[in-house]
């Protein structure tokens, strides 16, 4: 499975992607295909896998617009060709097990409890602290980084290495980076938010980075923690026993486990790489804020549980405007007690409560309270998932790669976004404690389907002015060009 992360040339920008290495040599890029070839068979052979023409596996192809994005139809700017494993199988080369599996032959299922943070044993608290160092400070065996200053030239592409908590930093701003389309950049528009992909493209992520430190360090009983904020009116994870305190201006405290880390967007290891968002060097250590900027708050169990009453997974225009969306009011876009007008609350309102790294949506998960924070968005997810077993529809739609048959950008081998909107357990991980214990009983007399369906087809989509743009977070995803 795989990434990649290049970044859209502009006049003077680069590209910089990250690829299975195996799939980077000239052949490979010159074929357009990414089925390495294990023990002399692509794809690990018939009994593990095919290789398979990408442009069937994606029947629905965007050129309804003039778009010039190598993220479109993926992972077609790069490859045609990629495998397609069979059965228990899974990875970019099927050589290894899909979520869920383990073994030599991939028969054994297990469903892994992903704790919350602060429940941890001091051994399982312990393991997490030494394998992050690993993902942050190892080189990656299996993927590098593509940088060059035209994608459209492969004689100029040069792969570097890097860590796997690089890549996956680099998998966030490659999807977050909007998209041009005739010649403008769209800030309302991205592979990764603001449309119906959001949950689904994160559960991906947080799996892939799940499977990758398992595989580094050799723990498959490794499950990523949460941090449940909640139950908190500040940052209780900001000290030194957890994610590292901060000193006034968001330094991290120099004996915490994160006070060596660099973001991939400050020149850190990847200095000719373009850096889409970071205008200065003032990200290249961690920072954190926690409650400075003004207005900003941690959402609570009451904001979780509004959320939760939404009993439609997404409604049109399926963007940050859409009403009635479950969604939406996850991510954070919409007033949770009308259900209709836009707001900042939830997912979005933690990122800014934290602020720093975490604040700009290009640089947000080069801090790892980003992966604690998205894994509780998780949970509120699959709570919302296990309420809604009988109707569990993911919408079509016209995002570009959020439809329901799009392949997740920019992962290999393929994952469709509608196939991840299905409970945890079939990904091989849980959350402890009763699913449904914070569901509240719906009050139709607030909302129908009937009220939904109409409002939303008569109801314009609004635009976003200034004022409704106070999400810094997300509105800073469109802010530079
Ligand atoms: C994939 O195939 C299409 C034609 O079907 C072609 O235009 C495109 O260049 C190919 N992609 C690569 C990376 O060669
Ligand atoms: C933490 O662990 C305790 C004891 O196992 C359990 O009762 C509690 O529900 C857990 N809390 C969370 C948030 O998982
Ligand atoms: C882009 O241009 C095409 C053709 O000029 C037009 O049909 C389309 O609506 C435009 N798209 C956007 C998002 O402006
Ligand atoms: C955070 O909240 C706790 C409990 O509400 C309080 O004891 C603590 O002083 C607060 N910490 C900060 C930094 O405000
Ligand atoms: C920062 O680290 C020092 C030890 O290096 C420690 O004494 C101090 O309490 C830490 N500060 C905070 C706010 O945790
Ligand atoms: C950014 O940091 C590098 C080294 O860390 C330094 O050489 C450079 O002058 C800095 N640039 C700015 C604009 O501060
Ligand atoms: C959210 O909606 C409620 C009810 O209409 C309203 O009172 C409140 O001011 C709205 N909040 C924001 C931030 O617009």
């Amino acid at each position: 499975m795989v990434v990649l992360i290049i970044f859209l040339t502009l006049s003077m920008g680069s590209v910089c992607g990250q690829f299975p290495r195996a799939c980077t040599t000239p052949e490979a890029l010159k074929c357009a295909e990414c089925c390495p070839v294990v023990n002399g068979q692509k794809c690990g052979g018939p009994g593990r896998g095919s290789c398979v023409d990408a442009r069937l596996l994606q029947p629905k192809e965007r050129c309804d617009f003039q778009a010039y994005d190598d993220r479109l139809n993926w992972p077609q700017s790069y490859y045609n060709f990629t495998c397609l494993c069979k059965d228990n199988f899974g990875g970019y080369d099927c050589t290894q097990c899909k979520f869920g599996y383990y073994g030599k032959n991939c028969e054994t299922k297990k469903t892994l409890l992903r704790k919350e943070i602060r429940n941890l044993t001091n051994s399982e608290r312990t393991n997490l602290f030494n394998y992050l160092a690993l993902a942050k400070f190892k080189k990656s065996e299996d993927y590098v980084i593509l940088v060059t200053n035209n994608r459209h030239h492969r004689d100029t592409y040069r792969f570097i290495d890097a860590s796997i908590y690089d890549i996956f930093s680099w998998i966030h701003h490659y999807s977050i980076k909007p998209i041009m389309v005739n010649s403008s950049f769209t800030s309302q528009r991205n592979f990764a938010h603001q449309g119906p992909a959001f949950p689904m493209w994160h559960r991906l992520l947080l799996l892939f980075l799940e499977r990758e430190i398992q595989r580094l360090v050799g723990d498959e009983d490794f499950a990523l923690p949460y941090y449940d904020w909640s139950k908190d009116d500040n940052c209780t994870i900001c000290t030194d026993d957890y994610m590292g305190a901060n000193d006034l201006h968001g330094n991290l405290n120099e004996s915490c486990h994160f006070s060596a880390w660099k973001t991939v967007c400050s020149g850190y290891n990847y200095d000719s790489v373009y850096c889409w968002s970071a205008p200065n060097n003032h990200t290249e250590m961690l920072l954190r804020r926690p409650g400075v900027i003004p207005g900003t708050r941690i959402p609570d169990e009451s904001d979780v549980s509004a959320a939760l009453q939404f009993n439609l997974y997404d409604t049109p225009p399926y963007d940050s405007s859409s009403q009635y969306s479950f969604r939406n009011a996850l991510e954070g876009f919409l007033n949770l007690t009308d259900g209709t007008s836009q707001d900042n609350n939830m997912h979005n309102m933690f990122h800014n409560y934290i602020g720093g790294t975490l604040f700009h949506g290009p640089t947000a998960a080069n801090d790892p309270i980003f992966f604690l924070h998205h894994n509780f968005i998780d949970k509120i997810l699959e709570t919302w998932i296990s309420a809604h077993l009988s109707g569990l529809t993911y919408p079509d739609n016209d995002q570009m790669g959020q439809n329901a048959t799009d392949c997740v950008t920019p992962f290999i081998p393929c994952y469709r976004n509608a196939r991840l909107l299905n409970p945890a357990a079939e990904f091989g991980y849980a959350f402890p404690g009763p699913q449904d214990g914070q569901l509240t009983t719906f009050n139709p007399s607030q909302q129908t389907s009937e009220d939904t369906a109409g409002g939303a087809k008569t109801q314009p989509h609004r635009p976003c002015s200034d004022q409704d743009c106070h999400n810094v977070y997300v509105s800073s995803v469109g802010s530079d060009t």
